[in-house]
């Protein structure tokens, strides 16, 4: 019985949420990733830095099943994410540098886009998107349209658009370094707060060393190609002590080559 039950459980118990063995990625002479190894936990926020070039769009294109490793294994929640993309449907979604909304649809219809590409019910769509729209701030934006709202509430609306398929894992690609600082950070302080109370996992690239700092439990630095540079968990006082995070700062800018 319980070999028949191990048997039927979906491979996505008691993985990780996203592993990368060994990867390496060239396109023809460039190497893009050299031997690339982390996993991410579920319920993680990971954030992973790296210079421009390192190789960090690559990784997620990996993970979003949008490319095939040249070598190593890629795993999310035990799946192949290129050779499998039909078991991942519904398990990632992804935030982008750019909001990417149409602009003939309101806040609330492109938030709902998602849903209705997995054909959910429309009653049942327009409740999750108003839900999702409130949750970012936005309710009394829900019937303008994206040349009507600020690029921070833009970027609010693509937000609530990736997390309303309910997604284990959120991807985000330099997804607040378009907004000024203080838009970035408040935006930042949001989302990152919505997902640790929906224990979401999360891999967040950047290369804004602030931004990695304040959202992540735990940091990756990457030099150009991929390579591990640097691995640390940010503790309280790295986030809320001004001396102990320009110390932090002032490392992973060192590692990262970045004179300040
Ligand atoms: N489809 C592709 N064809 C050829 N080379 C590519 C391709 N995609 C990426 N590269 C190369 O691989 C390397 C890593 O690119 P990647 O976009 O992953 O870097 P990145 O870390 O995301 O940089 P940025 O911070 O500028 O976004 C670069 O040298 C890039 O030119
Ligand atoms: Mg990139």
């Amino acid at each position: 019985m319980q070999a028949e039950l191990m048997q039927t459980a979906p491979k996505t118990t008691d993985l990780p949420a996203i592993q990368l063995q060994h990867v390496g990625v060239t396109f023809g002479d460039v190497v893009a990733i050299q031997n690339l190894s982390f996993a991410v936990e579920r319920g993680e926020i990971v954030s992973f830095l790296g210079r421009t070039g390192a190789g960090k769009s690559t990784a997620l294109n990996l993970i979003m099943g949008n490319l095939a490793p040249t070598r190593g294994e890629v795993r999310v929640m035990g799946f192949d994410p290129k050779a499998e993309f039909q078991q991942l449907r519904r398990v990632i979604a992804v935030g982008f540098q750019t909001d990417r909304l149409m602009p003939w649809r309101t806040a609330l219809e492109n938030v709902e886009l998602g849903l209705q590409i997995l054909h959910e019910e429309k009653t049942a769509t327009r409740k999750k998107a108003t839900e999702w729209l409130a949750r970012v701030g936005l309710e009394r934006a829900a019937n303008l349209y994206p040349h009507e709202l600020s690029g921070g509430m833009r970027q609010r609306v693509s937000l609530a658009r990736a997390l309303a398929i309910d997604p284990e894992i959120l991807l985000l690609d330099e997804c607040f370094s378009q907004l000024d600082h203080v838009t970035s950070q408040v935006l930042r302080a949001d989302i990152s707060r919505l997902i640790r109370e929906l224990r979401k996992t999360c891999l967040f690239v950047t290369h804004r060393i602030d931004d990695a700092i304040e959202m992540a439990d735990r940091i990756l630095v990457f030099g150009a190609p991929a390579k591990l540079l640097l691995e640390h968990r940010p503790t309280e006082a790295d986030r809320n002590d001004p001396a102990a995070f320009k110390v932090l700062h002032d490392l992973i800018a060192e590692k990262l080559g970045i004179v300040e």
